[in-house]
């Protein structure tokens, strides 16, 4: 449903509104755990905890793909002005915190808007409101929606040229066809001669991998809970987290990270009226996190209508980001 909120971001912004409604994610959830692998998306992951949480897991030591994708941006930051060009309006997929963007508002020349696009809604209107206060003159135009269902971007007077932003590897989140499915949709709202800047997280060591989604401190396991929590608090269900287990497990045939929630025991659990029995060892799946070379990245992006322009990669060849123009 689309409106326009009376939240106070300053004179030069608006907030839109797509926010999906409560009755979608009971749907999912109910949907997901009659399954016989069953099976709860990743975009529920995020409420203001959730946000918060996955904020600290971007700090954390053995978690490399926020830092080097930040080091790419900034090493890189000539070319992204080259490529963009001056009046650009800037549309961030998944925004989050809004930091990465930082590096490209410090860069690019006279910047027609900033769009932050997020289901998340607090931390989304909390992530704009500190931005138009460190970018005064930036305008900011919020927008919190499902990015995989439709939603407008709004009109922005004086826009020259509209790119994406999609950091994070938050794309290795899709299956092979959702991405394809996200990406053809990207290229229509942001129109013919537009670009996208996507951050795609490389195979690499399973040790590496491994240490990147079971943290020590146990942020990831309390982010992957974070998802039962959800549940309880939103739908009134009876999830004891302490009887789930995090288990992040690299699967190298999908050259993909699963994030799991594993029962310790023999259990039923209890949501909106419905009774779901779960044997010891049973999980739920909760993420993919796949991870694609620059050939294979490629070969995606074209699927969707897509060319390549450009792509940088660190000196260890973690992490890659790519500028491609729709084709
Ligand atoms: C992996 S985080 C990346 C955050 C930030 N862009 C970065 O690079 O650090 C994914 C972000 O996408 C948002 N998100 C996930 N699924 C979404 C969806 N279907 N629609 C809109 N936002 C979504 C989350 O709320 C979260 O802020």
């Amino acid at each position: 449903m689309k409106s326009y909120a009376a939240v106070d971001l300053g004179p030069l912004h608006d907030f839109v509104e797509f926010t999906p409604a409560s009755e979608e994610f009971r749907a999912d959830v109910m949907a997901g755990l009659a399954l016989p692998q069953k099976q709860l998306a990743a975009k529920y992951f995020y409420d203001a905890r959730g946000s918060r949480l996955f904020d600290r897991i971007c700090e954390l030591p053995e978690y490399y793909p926020t830092r080097t994708e930040t080091a790419i941006l900034r090493d890189h930051a000539g070319a992204f002005r080259t490529l963009i060009g001056p009046h650009a309006s800037l549309i961030e997929f998944g925004s989050g915190s809004s930091s990465k963007v930082r590096v490209l508002l410090d860069t690019l020349e006279s910047i027609a808007a900033y769009v932050p696009v997020d289901i998340s809604r607090e931390h989304l209107l909390a992530s704009a409101k500190e931005l138009a206060e460190a970018y005064p003159d930036l305008r900011v135009l919020p927008v919190c929606a499902d990015y995989t269902r439709p939603f407008e971007i709004p009109t922005i007077p004086g826009e020259r040229a509209r790119v994406g932003f999609f950091p994070g590897s938050t794309i290795g989140n899709f299956t092979h066809e959702e991405a394809v499915r996200f990406l053809r949709a990207a290229a229509i709202d942001l129109g013919t001669d537009n670009g996208l800047l996507i951050g795609v997280d490389m195979p690499k060591d399973a040790g590496i991998l491994h240490a990147a989604y079971n943290d020590t401190a146990g942020v990831t396991a309390a982010f992957n809970k974070n998802i039962l929590r959800r549940i309880n608090d939103e739908l009134g269900g009876d999830f004891d987290l302490d009887a789930f287990e995090h288990d992040a497990r690299w699967v190298a045939e999908a050259s993909r990270i699963e994030m799991h929630l594993v029962s310790r025991n023999r259990q039923r659990v209890h949501v909106g009226g419905r009774s779901f029995g779960f044997a010891a060892g049973e999980s739920i799946h909760t993420e993919n996190s796949h991870k694609y070379d620059v050939g294979g990245f490629h070969t995606l992006a074209a699927r969707a209508g897509w060319r390549a322009v450009s792509h940088w990669v660190d000196a260890d060849r973690l992490f890659s980001i790519h500028y491609l123009r729709v084709a």
